[in-house]
């Protein structure tokens, strides 16, 4: 399996556990040097103003979902394959593969699978889950960076292909819930101002100190990084 940084894992040998200061710098280099937010409170707002009450966090990592949803109300049980993300996790969270969720049929009004089905061996097999806990009318919502994400970087990243992207999620997700909206995004959103912020950008990627070294010699700073991605959201009809 390849994930969104171009980086080959096999099943079970993500980095949640061995180095979730990897994970750790991702998010704080999005949270400083990014020009906007990230899509959590977006999502959990959407969700409360659907009037749903209990949302599943597939992947919660640590907890930035629930974290959102608690500001609007929402109840969230986060479930995650990594003790170490789930050790951080304030509201009920539940140790459990994505694959095969353990809840039984329609007891979730709201799912959401954020920045995770590219850790996913067989995404449709969680998007299946999704599906089959969701309540009738429930909602569910997944997002993904482009394979053509932060080209101003394509030099020293590893080239991104992964088995759920903005670009292959949305006929994934179609197969099962049949209609899918999608919000694409296409803009510079991260300014990294010095070498300080592109070696905790670049470790967030999951490069190496000699990888981010290297990158320092060949990419001009100050540098404007072109996001993209897509949210992806489908409604339980049956
Ligand atoms: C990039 S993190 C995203 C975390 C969180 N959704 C967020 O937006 O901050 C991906 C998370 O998915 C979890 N994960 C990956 N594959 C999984 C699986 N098969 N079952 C459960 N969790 C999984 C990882 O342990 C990690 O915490």
């Amino acid at each position: 399996m390849t994930d969104y940084r171009g980086k080959v894992y096999e099943t079970g040998d993500l980095d949640y556990d061995s180095d979730p200061d990897r994970f750790r710098s991702s998010v704080a280099a999005v949270a400083k040097y990014g020009l906007m937010g990230d899509v959590h409170p977006e999502v959990a707002e959407r969700m409360s103003r659907e009037n749903l009450k209990l949302v599943l966090d597939v992947g919660c990592g640590e907890g930035r979902f629930s974290n959102a949803a608690l500001a609007w109300g929402l109840s969230t049980i986060g479930l995650d394959q990594s003790d170490t993300m789930l050790a951080a996790v304030a509201s009920p969270r539940i140790k459990g593969d994505a694959m095969r969720l353990p809840f039984r049929d329609g007891c979730f009004d709201g799912l959401v699978a954020l920045w995770m089905l590219y850790n996913v061996a067989t995404p449709t097999d969680t998007i299946s889950e999704a599906f089959r806990v969701l309540r009738p009318g429930g909602l569910f919502v997944a997002c993904a960076p482009s394979r053509f994400n932060d080209p101003e970087l394509s030099e020293v990243l590893p080239s991104s292909s992964s088995g759920f992207d903005a670009e292959n999620g949305v006929a994934q997700i179609e197969k099962i819930f049949r209609i899918v909206d999608v919000s694409r995004w296409d803009a510079p959103l991260i300014h990294l101002p010095d070498n300080k912020a592109l070696a905790m950008y670049l470790r967030g990627r999951g490069l190496s100190e000699h990888e981010i070294e290297r990158a320092r010699e060949i990419i001009p700073l100050p540098i404007t990084i072109t996001k993209r991605g897509a949210l992806m959201t489908a409604r339980k009809v049956d």
